[in-house]
């Protein structure tokens, strides 16, 4: 007798690369970025009726490997993700991910995601909606420090959401910003290629540091960094993995997402545990101040928490809704009398 066919319910929505790039295209690069720090942003106004918990990290001496859980009651999501420094001189990204929504109330998977690409684009989203509070009024100029594969994504979505217009940029490595340069040309942005980050920050309202190192570096000293600036530092997100010069933080109005994750794996690290932080999600509702006047540095200590995955991910399922762009997989052994997954199993042979 041939196998019953899975029901409805056993069938996930898989998304593939290809898939994703196609949903991306299809929207627009940089009406997605937007929508997404919109939707971050409407989550980060509940922010207390999520399940929150650090993420679950595995360190070894090449990088990281993490899992990133969070839940609304209804939804709930997780992440796998890595932090591999030293892959892109293996021809290897140094950061992958994937990801999955299920419902609360049966468990079941309802989607299952790249999310390489997804994560490059939440974690722009988030940095240009942390901005939109924090960077000063009018800023139009970003420095962006390390150009690698987030930084065409955190241009794009600084300029969507926030309306810069002229990006400066600089990597150790020339071919790095090169390419940026490249891939920028066209979008509606001025591209200046920087010989120094001393240079690359001149004039700039908004400095992104988004670097790969796995050691304690420092990317911006304190003399660099003047009155007036909002600093988006996304680089410094594993312990003993930083950017910035701890005495920036002394003079900085610090902003994050998650303190018990932050404090572990952030710039503010660096810091004696009562070192005081904001929480972004009491600036977006309005509950804490963001930047207190024109003069204040302020930091977004941005690592990356499950929120904003969650955000994308809800986001995704329901921009696949009437489109080709997913495959439906059979993932979940699902028999029609569901106490019967041996009898399921023998009746395959
Ligand atoms: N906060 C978050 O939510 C979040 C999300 C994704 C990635 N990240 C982190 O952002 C960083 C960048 O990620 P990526 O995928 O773009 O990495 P990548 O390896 O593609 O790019 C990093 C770039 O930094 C450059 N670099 C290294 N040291 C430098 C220095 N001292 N000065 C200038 N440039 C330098 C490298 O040459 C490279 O081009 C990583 O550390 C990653 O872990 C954070």
């Amino acid at each position: 007798m041939p196998a019953p066919l899975p029901s409805e319910k056993a069938l996930v929505p898989f998304v593939s690369v290809e898939n994703m790039m196609r949903l991306v295209h299809h929207i627009g690069i940089e009406t997605m970025l937007v929508e997404l720090a919109d939707v971050i942003e409407a989550d980060f106004r509940r922010w207390e009726l999520f399940d929150k918990t650090p993420r679950v990290a595995s360190h070894s001496r090449e990088g990281v490997i993490e899992l990133m859980p969070t839940s609304d009651g209804e939804i709930y999501s997780f992440k796998y993700v890595n932090g591999h420094p030293k892959n892109s001189g293996q021809g290897l990204q140094t950061v992958t991910a994937l990801g999955l929504l299920a419902e609360v109330s049966t468990g079941y998977p309802v989607l299952l995601t790249e999310m390489t690409l997804l994560t490059a684009l939440r974690t722009a989203a988030t940095s240009a909606m942390a901005a939109r509070h924090l960077a000063p009024k009018g800023a139009r100029t970003m420095a962006i420090i390390g150009n690698g594969a987030q930084a065409e994504f955190q241009a794009l979505a600084m300029k969507g959401v926030v309306g810069t217009d002229h990006v400066r940029l600089y990597d150790i490595d020339p071919l790095a910003t090169e390419k940026v340069a490249r891939n920028l040309s066209g979008l509606g942005l001025t591209v200046t290629a920087c010989p120094s980050s001393q240079a690359a920050i001149e004039g700039a309202q908004i400095i992104t540091t988004c670097t790969a190192d796995k050691q304690y570096a420092t990317i911006l000293t304190d003399n660099m960094v003047g009155a007036g600036i909002h600093i988006n530092a996304i680089g410094g997100d594993c312990p003993g993995k930083t950017e910035l010069h701890r005495d920036i933080l002394l003079r900085a109005d610090t902003f994050v997402e998650y303190p018990p994750q932050t404090r572990i794996e952030g710039e503010i690290q660096q810091m004696d545990a009562d070192y005081p932080v904001t929480e972004l999600w009491k600036v977006v509702s309005g509950e804490a101040e963001g930047r207190r006047d024109a003069g204040r540095i302020t930091l977004f200590d941005s690592v990356g928490f499950a929120i904003e995955d969650f955000s994308a991910l809800r986001y995704v399922r329901d921009r696949l809704e009437g489109t080709r762009f997913y495959q439906e997989l059979d993932v979940i052994a699902d028999p029609d009398d569901p106490r019967d997954l041996f009898g399921m199993l023998q009746r395959a042979r």
